[in-house]
């Protein structure tokens, strides 16, 4: 009974430790991508300052003496600190850190493998950290890319990982490719050129779902929705509004596009049209009249029946309508117009002002 507690305490600790090293490995895995990245940038800043000091010396002083006294700047510590010094952003933490693991490598570098060594990058980051692999290949052992490593993805993808002790190799194909290899056209594209290493998708005509052989409208295996083969095999485009009853609704006309129509507003003065403007009506709308085929607004106000009925009354025209206002020196009460209680010093804007009420409550 006692022995259970420490056998089970070892358990959690042994799954806790092994949670642990999983959780860094796959971390380590992802995390070779951006070590070889900032290694990256290392050496290439490394070469940068190569070529920033290439002309400078000691500066003053007698360069013969210095010469034999200090050896030449050239392969001076005194050189490789001024490089490293540039190598890195004070603000990058990565970089920084990466540089203070592997200080003593660049002065073994500089002092003893330059010359048998002279790519950097290749024997710090592939061959030394061990960060980065050659271009086109990829993961722990820089296996080669998905295609060779000469053309990854066959030239039309990139491979996970490349370049790096990361990923996976596999491709994630450019726009138009698709397939482990990246030599498949994806829908609405169709191999122009293909054989076992190459392929070049080009885009299938507007028309066509699905092509194989051209980039006409007759080399469609399906037409796109929208578009019908017509009786020579080509794929035209639907006019949609030639359909009844029309697709839009009253109010609306509707206009055709190439593979689709879409449904536009009435002017206001129609009820139901063909098209933009007060000149393609059906009929007019209410409050509007027919003029040599143009709706038109009607003046209720100048109708032979007086439309505002209310005493002390007067009509104003609207578009489509119109509106029974109190005369000047009445308002509103009620619905009804009473005359305005006058002020003691009469004041212009006031005594001018209207009340106004829609037709449609009185
Ligand atoms: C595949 O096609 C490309 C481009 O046309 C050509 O350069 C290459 O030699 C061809 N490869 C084979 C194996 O036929
Ligand atoms: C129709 O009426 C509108 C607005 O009154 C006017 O601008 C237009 O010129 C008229 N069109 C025709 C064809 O009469």
């Amino acid at each position: 009974m006692l022995s259970t507690g420490p056998q089970l305490r070892l358990l959690l600790l042994l799954s806790c430790v092994t949670l642990v090293l999983l959780f860094q490995v796959t971390n380590a895995k992802r995390d070779f991508k951006s070590a070889c990245s900032t290694c990256q940038q290392i050496t290439d800043n490394f070469n940068k300052g190569f070529d920033r000091t290439a002309k400078q010396n000691f500066g003053g002083g007698n360069t013969a003496w210095e010469e034999r006294k200090l050896s030449k700047y050239e392969t001076s510590e005194i050189r490789l600190m001024e490089i490293v010094e540039g190598l890195c952003d004070s603000s990058s933490f990565e970089c920084n850190r990466m540089l203070e693991e592997h200080e003593e490598l660049f002065e073994t570098w500089w002092f003893k493998r330059k010359t048998k060594h002279p790519d950097l990058h290749k024997w710090f980051c592939i061959e030394t950290i061990k960060v980065c692999c050659p271009k086109g290949t990829f993961g722990p052992d820089c296996n080669a890319c998905v295609g060779g490593s000469d053309r990854p993805c066959h030239g039309n993808g990139m491979c996970d990982g490349d370049g790096t002790r990361g990923g996976d190799g596999k491709c994630s194909c450019d726009h138009a490719y698709k397939g482990e290899f990246c030599l498949d056209c994806i829908d609405g594209y169709f191999n122009e050129v293909r054989n076992d290493t190459f392929s070049l998708c080009t885009e299938c005509h507007t028309s066509c779902k699905t092509c194989t052989s051209g980039a006409t409208n007759q080399d469609c295996d399906e037409c796109k929705e929208g578009w019908e083969e017509d009786d020579q095999e080509a794929c035209v485009d639907v006019n949609e509004c030639s359909t009844e009853p029309s697709p839009c609704t009253e109010d609306q006309y509707c206009l055709n596009t190439d593979g689709s129509y879409s449904c536009k507003a009435c002017d206001k003065v129609c009820a139901g049209c063909t098209g933009a403007g007060p000149d393609n009506c059906q009929a007019c709308a209410s409050g509007y009249q027919d003029t040599e085929g143009n709706c038109t607004d009607i003046d209720e106000c100048s109708q032979p029946e007086s439309v505002c009925t209310e005493e002390h009354q007067e009509c104003v025209n609207t578009k489509g309508s119109y509106v029974c206002i109190c005369s000047s020196g009445y308002e509103e009460q009620d619905g009804q117009c009473v005359q305005t209680v006058q002020p003691e010093k009469e004041d212009e804007s006031e005594a001018s002002e209207t009340t106004t009420s829609p037709h449609g409550e009185l």
